[in-house]
């Protein structure tokens, strides 16, 4: 057997979208999950979708004996690391909170992987290192700096991985700068199911969908853009997902810590998305004009031109695409992972039922 990729933060929404691509790439995985945001529920059903098993752990990442355990136990041949607090306004009520757990967690694995001689790594980052700048194609040299203390963990985490990287000869690092993740898995078993009240445009559109967010407000239309509305780039979390196999491929060959963008390079706005939604999906949304949210640019989507000459990997899926498949997962699993995967069956049922029908 090969050596196998951990996966910090694997239950997670991206997280869990990556362990099925590289289940089904071949790799053989384990995930190390607090659950802090998830659910055991996302990874049973990764191993529903892909009919592999996989061991998985129920750790702080911070715990370095913990941590230890695994190392032990598993021959692991690389990291990625998604495990992290990421709400923004979160980060900001309860910043040592967010400061604790994303550096923590961060420092007690590169102790550990250096310790284990374990010296390839994929960290999590974000668009959000880019400051606020009037260049809204961003390529990854620009200058970084943040406006939030989420924002400041993922900076100072490129800088601690840079740094290592830096005395490390042997290390290969990729800081994947990740735009606008969303959708699902095309199946719609498993998807994003945000805990509490969400923040972000697609969690709330599906809520506004179903009727459960009366009316969806649109965070200002005065902004130098097509319509007004906010510019952002929203990548399929699928093609996300592609992108993390790709890195991994390309560490094998490669030294050194590269900051790479995961973006379409396509910036759509608020209306765009609205729009798209109910085409894609025949709903109509309830929406209304409202005031600028603090903190947001006007326009940011990524130049990926770097992904693609290093990584060889592009985003191939439509805005309509990520529209329905957020939408079927919702659909087929109301209360999220918690609808148990029983409504998921019988969602598929009823569909194949009514294919039947349509064919007759
Ligand atoms: P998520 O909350 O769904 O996944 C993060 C996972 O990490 C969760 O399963 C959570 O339980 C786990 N976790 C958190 N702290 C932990 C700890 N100390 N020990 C063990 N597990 C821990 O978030 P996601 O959307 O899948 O994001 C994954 C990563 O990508 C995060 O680092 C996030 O900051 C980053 N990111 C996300 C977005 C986005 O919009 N979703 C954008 C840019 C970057
Ligand atoms: N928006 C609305 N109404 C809503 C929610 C959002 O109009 O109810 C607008 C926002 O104003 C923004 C756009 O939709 O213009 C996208 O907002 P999101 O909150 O979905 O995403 P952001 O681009 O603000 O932030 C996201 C992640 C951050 C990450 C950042 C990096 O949430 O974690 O991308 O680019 F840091």
């Amino acid at each position: 057997m090969g050596k196998m990729v951990l996966l910090t933060g694997g239950a997670g929404y991206i997280g869990s979208h990556t362990c099925l691509e590289l289940l089904n790439a071949g790799f053989d995985v384990v995930v190390a999950d607090n659950y802090s945001n998830s659910s055991p529920e996302a990874l049973r059903r990764v191993r529903a979708l892909t009919c592999r098993n996989f061991p998985v752990y129920e750790i702080d990442v911070s715990c370095r004996a913990a941590l230890e355990e695994i190392f032990k136990k598993h021959e692991i041949g690389a990291v990625i690391h998604f495990a992290g607090l990421k709400a923004v306004g979160e980060s900001m009520e309860k910043p040592l909170a967010y400061y604790r757990n994303n550096l923590d967690s961060t420092l007690s694995l590169l102790e550990c992987m250096k310790a284990q001689g374990v010296n390839k790594l994929v960290f999590s980052s974000s668009a959000t290192v880019y400051a606020d700048s009037e260049v809204e194609k961003k390529t990854e040299d620009l200058p970084t700096g943040c406006i939030n203390p989420y924002g400041w963990t993922k900076y100072m985490i490129e800088q601690i991985l840079r740094d290592v990287a830096a005395v490390e000869p042997d290390w290969s690092v990729a800081l994947l700068r990740y735009f606008n993740p969303v959708g699902a898995h095309e199946s719609g078993c498993i998807g994003e199911d945000p805990s509490g009240i969400p923040n972000n445009l697609m969690p709330r559109v599906l809520q506004n969908a179903r009727g459960l967010l009366p009316v969806l407000g649109v965070f200002g239309d005065d902004y130098p853009t097509h319509d007004g509305t906010c510019v952002r780039d929203y990548i399929h979390v699928v093609d996300l997902a592609k992108g993390h196999v790709a890195a991994l491929e390309y560490l094998k060959k490669h030294r050194g810590c590269e900051a790479i963008n995961l973006g379409t390079g396509v910036g759509y706005s608020v209306l765009d998305i609205l729009n798209s939604f109910e085409r894609a999906n025949g709903v109509s949304l309830n929406y209304e004009i409202q005031g600028r949210r603090p903190g947001d640019a006007a326009a940011c989507y990524a130049d990926p031109g770097k992904a693609a000459a290093l990584l060889g990997w592009k985003a191939e899926k439509s805005l309509d695409d990520m529209c329905r498949d957020a939408w079927r997962w919702q659909c087929y699993n109301p209360e999220g992972y918690a609808s148990g995967i029983e409504a998921w069956y019988k969602a598929q049922d009823t569909e194949s039922e009514e294919k039947d029908l349509e064919e007759k």
